[in-house]
């Protein structure tokens, strides 16, 4: 559009790459600018609350990287990240019993880079790549620009199905995938967390069939209940395991990690050198200062206790407004609920009509590859960014529009023109 709101002719259409045009933009991201509407009510973004950071001592941390740091800080760095940050990535590592040394650590910008240099230095066009259905947007955007066949295999409350898995395996035969990508801790968009049983499974099907894992764990140190179960890189060290600070810390710093065996890593590092030469090096030094200088493990532990309250306020109002035909998952941790509707609601439909009535989400499909069709009757439900009674009015208003479709659908029901589902 044009400051006219008039649509501009796109005169160069002709010149992009192919791969553009199969690329989507994130509903999400576009969702953004409505949901800065005060009336609305936002369930869709996966934004950590950063309201409640201690911004006076974040300053102090910022101040003190530019005093004491500034002349590295603002210089170019590392490709691969600086030591210093790898050092205190290795020992948030070592929380989680996996042991790694500099040279099988990158810092990237955000979980986000890692996904896509991954998809850059293993996706050719046409290469089948396996992630969990749904999964999340960001990653299928990342993959999507190097043209993979994207196979997703369905979870449910332990997580990915291992019985699809190893049928999809059977299919592709042999290094027939390149990878396959998983969130095992209260995936993105689903929620779900990955049993050990399943995750032993995974790594025993992935060395059978010879194919890589990705691990991608942001939300893992956001666990409000039950045991943590253990990640699959400590199982593995052949996993590749992205991490970030951005649900630990702040996004905005755009830090985070991955670790590779050091043939991967040393392909991933040739690739980067393209794609950002460094990354911020001042927003690592922060990050080093913040990590070893504050009492981060205080401030995330409040951050948790707030996000399992909301947690609690909408799986309480979930029950309380949601139909009988609607099934939800329980997450244990991390932002995201799950919704399935009977297949004759259509969420991406809903969407327009939640907006006008204050409350928005993602609709189910946007986390599927695109032309699959499947999630149309799903939604994914962020509780991490309001507080409890928006977020039970949220869930109130959402249950309306819901409310008005099932009319139909039980009219339907009840005429027998359409099978319960
Ligand atoms: C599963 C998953 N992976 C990766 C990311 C990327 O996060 P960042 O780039 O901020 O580290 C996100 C962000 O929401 C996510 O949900």
């Amino acid at each position: 559009m044009t400051k006219t709101g008039r649509i501009q002719f796109d005169e160069w259409a002709d010149l992009y790459a192919q791969r553009v045009e199969t690329m989507r933009t994130s509903a999400v991201r576009d969702l953004f600018a409505a949901a800065s509407r005060s009336d609305i009510i936002s369930l869709s973004g996966g934004m950590p609350d950063i309201r409640y950071l201690p911004l006076d001592e974040v300053g102090e941390v910022v101040k003190r990287a530019v005093i004491e740091e500034g002349i590295a800080g603002l210089q170019y760095g590392d490709t691969r990240g600086r030591e210093e940050t790898k050092k205190v990535v290795i020992r948030l590592m070592r929380d989680l019993d996996i042991k790694v040394i500099s040279e099988n650590v990158t810092i990237t910008a955000g979980g986000q880079q890692a996904l896509n240099l991954l998809g850059e230095i293993f996706i050719n066009s046409g290469d089948n790549i396996i992630t969990e259905g749904p999964t999340y947007l960001g990653a299928l955007q990342a993959f999507s620009a190097y043209e993979p066949v994207v196979h997703t295999i369905e979870f449910d409350d332990d997580g990915m199905r291992m019985d699809l898995l190893e049928e999809k395996l059977q299919e592709l035969g042999p290094r027939g995938a390149k990878f396959i990508y998983t969130i095992p801790n209260f995936q993105n968009p689903g929620g779900v967390t990955m049993s050990l049983e399943r995750r032993k499974r995974l790594l025993e099907l992935a060395r059978a069939y010879e194919t890589v894992v990705i691990e991608d764990d942001p939300y893992g140190r956001l666990r409000f209940e039950g045991d943590p179960v253990p990640c699959l890189r400590s199982m593995d060290d052949e996993v590749i395991f992205v991490g970030t600070v951005s649900k630990m810390f702040a996004p905005g710093l755009r830090t985070g990690w991955v670790l590779a065996p050091t043939p991967i890593m040393q392909k991933l590092n040739m690739v980067k050198q393209g794609n950002d030469l460094c990354g911020s090096a001042l927003n690592q030094v922060i990050v080093e200062h913040y990590f070893n200088d504050t009492d981060w493990q205080t401030t995330m532990g409040k951050m948790r206790d707030r996000y399992r309250v909301r947690r609690d306020a909408m799986l309480a109002a979930l029950e309380e407004f949601f139909p009988p035909e609607a099934k939800w998952t329980h997450p244990q941790g991390g932002f995201f609920v799950w919704v399935t509707l009977p297949k004759y609601v259509n969420t991406p439909q809903m969407l327009s009509v939640a907006l006008e009535n204050g409350v928005t989400f993602v609709p189910g499909d946007g986390c599927y590859p695109g032309g699959s069709g499947k999630g149309m009757s799903s939604m994914r439900l962020a509780f991490c960014y309001e507080e409890p009674e928006a977020l039970r009015e949220a869930i109130r208003r959402l249950s309306l529009v819901i409310e008005d479709r099932l009319e139909l659908y039980r009219a339907f029901i009840s005429a027998g023109a359409l099978k319960e589902q």
